[in-house]
């Protein structure tokens, strides 16, 4: 399902701020060596939109949860003040050996630190209370509805969670698969969630903003 007519798509992309030479490296090198899976990276535009939204909220804190060849986490942190820290959550050493190569060569690899464990696992590690200004989910569906259980008591009043893949290509409408219905349920739940706010936007498969009160 094309959730954007095609014609719009090409003239928004036309008319927001363009990649880089950078991150156009990073999507051509995970394009040719990692071509089954280099459709999980996220798209220029989600890139430009986080980074905007790192920065409108002002965030210092973050953390990311499935961070794959980096495109998403160099997003982030280029948002960050120059004091900013992004923890990244994945379990592929594998993937994020590209994403650390281009962290240096863009310069924030000093404001990102990598924790190679299941993300429940490297969220639960962290400090109870709330500290996160910013969290990016963006790994394997099933387990959304566990990030968010464990992002939310670490969130700052006003934080900001952003999580990708909300639409499934449009099969939240009639689920397919345990993925698709553990997305629709998720969308379901957080909208009825009187501690956040939410907004589900149309950009790309679906991305949802989900800021704390
Ligand atoms: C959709 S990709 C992330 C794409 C990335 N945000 C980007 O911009 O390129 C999903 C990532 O989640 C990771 N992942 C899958 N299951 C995970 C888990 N249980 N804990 C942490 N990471 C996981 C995968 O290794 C993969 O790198």
């Amino acid at each position: 399902m094309d959730i954007v007519d095609p014609a719009i798509n090409d003239y928004l992309l036309a008319h927001s701020e363009p990649a880089d030479d950078l991150l156009r490296d990073l999507a051509d090198e995970t394009h040719r060596d990692l071509a089954p899976q280099s459709g999980m990276q996220i798209t220029k535009d989600e890139g430009e939109l986080l980074t905007m939204l790192v920065r409108l909220t002002g965030a210092r804190q973050a953390v990311e949860v499935g961070t794959f060849t980096g495109y998403s986490s160099i997003c982030i942190a280029r948002g960050l003040p120059s004091d900013g820290r992004l923890l990244c959550c994945d379990v592929s050493e594998e993937y994020t050996s590209v994403a650390r190569r281009y962290w240096e060569r863009a310069g924030v690899g000093d404001k990102i630190e990598l924790r190679i464990a299941p993300a429940v696992e490297t969220l639960q590690s962290l400090p109870s209370e709330p500290h996160l200004d910013f969290a990016f989910i963006d790994a394997d569906k099933a387990g959304y509805a566990s990030y968010v259980a464990e992002v939310m008591p670490r969130l700052r009043p006003g934080g900001l969670m952003v999580l990708d893949n909300m639409l499934r290509a449009g099969r939240v409408l009639d689920p397919e698969s345990d993925d698709d219905r553990a997305i629709d349920e998720l969308n379901k739940a957080l909208v009825a969630d009187e501690r956040l706010e939410v907004v589900l936007l149309p950009v790309r498969d679906g991305v949802s903003l989900a800021r704390k009160r």
